[in-house]
This record gives structure tokens, C-alpha cells and sequence, in this order.
């Protein structure tokens, strides 16, 4: 049984006060939860997030890393890092770091296996842009990113979360339908199936993530694929971010 994991990607949102009164709402809620909760902020504000969300089931995690344990690397933070500020996980590809900063499979591949190796959990995000799904590039697309997990042993596979973001959905208001969204999940396993078997590909977590609302969140968690949400917009704000919890308990009851 996988348990749904509801993440938020605050993005380059919400300065130490705003993102400490959200922490603060969403721990003060969540001593403990039936799915996980994740949040995920600004760098700078780590450690601040890390303090508010202390014994509560708010887990935290960054938006990037560099794969390189230490040294000259002007702007990057490392693994060690991330786990010295209280961080569990971290978030490699997202669609926004590959198209604006210009990362690519093969420097992603390397920063999972950095984050997998300092003892983080990592979220490798995967997803289409428009025209790919438009030209019925959507498969090769996929297959082509998961190669994101060529340094990832089998059993460091535990410690893995794929999410599946199509890049048209994300900030857009246009979510994938919950078939898209089932398709695209399904041939994810698939991928996970044939890179590293049945028993892994049927534990491990497939988020999706693009414009997930308080009002679409249950019908995309019920997907029998759909493993939890990354969520961008609707995280910034305690009712909304709250709501989508709501939907991933909802969700992971009817499933178990
Ligand atoms: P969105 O962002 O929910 O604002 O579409 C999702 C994401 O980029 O993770």
C-alpha cells in the first residue's frame, strides 16, 4: 500500500514571515497525518520552516541541490547542507529548473544520486511540454527523463518519489484530465517495472503535479496510479494547501 504523499513547492514565494504563519498553521493542524505532508521553501528559509514544523507532520525538503559534496561552486547549496538545516527531501528537475536553468537528464541523474547519497529523500519531477504531447511525444519524453535514475541502486529506489508534472498544466490553471493523468502515471510504472521490476515499481510513489486545486485534488488522488500531489500555487495559502491534505486522507482510505 503506498501511502499519498501531498507535497508543496512554495517556488521562489512567500518571505520568512508569510512562510513561517503557513508552516505554523499547517504543523499546529498536523501533529501527525494518515499521508505525508511535505513543504518545500526558498533556501534562505529552511532553517525557519525547519523550526516551526519541529514534531509535527510537516516534513521538510529543498527545491534544488548541486551535486558536488563541497567546494567552489559560487550560489549552489550541497546535500550536507540541506540535512545540517533539518531538510528530508529534495526536489531534482523540476520542469521550471530544466527550462530556466537549462538542466538537463544527464546533470539531474547526478544530483539525485548526491541527494540519495547525503541520506535525502529526492522527488525527481518528469513531464511533457505542450507541443511534445501535441506531436505524440509524450512516452518518449518520459522514458528519455527517468533516465534520471541511472545512478539509483534498487534499493535506494525506497528513498525515491517520481512526479509527473506536465509542463502545459503547471501555473496554468489547465490540469491534466484524471485519464491523462492515469496514462501517463501508469507508463511511469511501467518504466519503474522494467528498469528495476515489479516489486519496486508497484511501491514506489508517482506524484502529478500541475495546477492540483482544492477542487481536483480527490478525483486525481483517486486514480489508482496517482500517488499523492505536488502542488505550486494552490500551497501558498493554509486553506487551500489544508484542503488538498483533506482530499489525499480521503483518498488514501478509499484505497486501503
Ligand atoms: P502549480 O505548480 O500547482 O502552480 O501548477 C506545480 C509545480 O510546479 O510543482
Amino acid at each position: 500500500m503506498r501511502r499519498i504523499l501531498v507535497a508543496g513547492n512554495w517556488k521562489m514565494n512567500l518571505l520568512q514571515n508569510q512562510g513561517a504563519a503557513l508552516s505554523q498553521a499547517l504543523a499546529g493542524k498536523y501533529a501527525s497525518c494518515a499521508v505525508e505532508i511535505l513543504v518545500c521553501p526558498a533556501s534562505p528559509y529552511l532553517s525557519s520552516v525547519a523550526t516551526t514544523t519541529r514534531g509535527s507532520a510537516v516534513q521538510l525538503g529543498a527545491q534544488n541541490l548541486y551535486f558536488a559534496p563541497q567546494g567552489a561552486f559560487t550560489g549552489e547549496v550541497c546535500g550536507d547542507m540541506l540535512k545540517d538545516v533539518g531538510c528530508t527531501w529534495v526536489l531534482v528537475g523540476h520542469s521550471e529548473r530544466r527550462q530556466f536553468f537549462g538542466e538537463h537528464d544527464e546533470l539531474l541523474a547526478k544530483k539525485v544520486a548526491a541527494g540519495l547519497q547525503h541520506g535525502l529523500k529526492v522527488v525527481l519531477c518528469v513531464g511533457e511540454l505542450l507541443a511534445e504531447r501535441q506531436a505524440g511525444q509524450t512516452e518518449a519524453v518520459l522514458e528519455k527523463q527517468m533516465a534520471g535514475l541511472a545512478q539509483v541502486s534498487a534499493e535506494q529506489m525506497a528513498n525515491i518519489v517520481i512526479a509527473y508534472e506536465p509542463v502545459w498544466a503547471i501555473g496554468t490553471g489547465v490540469t491534466a484530465s484524471t485519464e491523462q493523468a492515469q496514462q501517463a502515471h501508469a507508463f511511469l510504472r511501467g518504466q519503474l517495472k522494467s528498469r528495476y521490476g515489479e516489486a519496486i515499481a508497484s511501491a514506489t510513489r508517482i506524484l502529478y503535479g500541475g495546477s492540483v486545486k482544492a477542487d481536483n485534488a480527490l478525483e486525481l488522488l483517486s486514480q489508482p496510479d496517482v500517488d499523492g500531489a505536488l502542488v505550486g500555487g494552490a500551497s501558498l495559502k493554509a486553506d487551500p494547501f489544508i484542503a488538498i491534505i483533506e482530499a489525499g486522507i480521503q483518498a488514501q482510505t478509499q484505497k486501503s
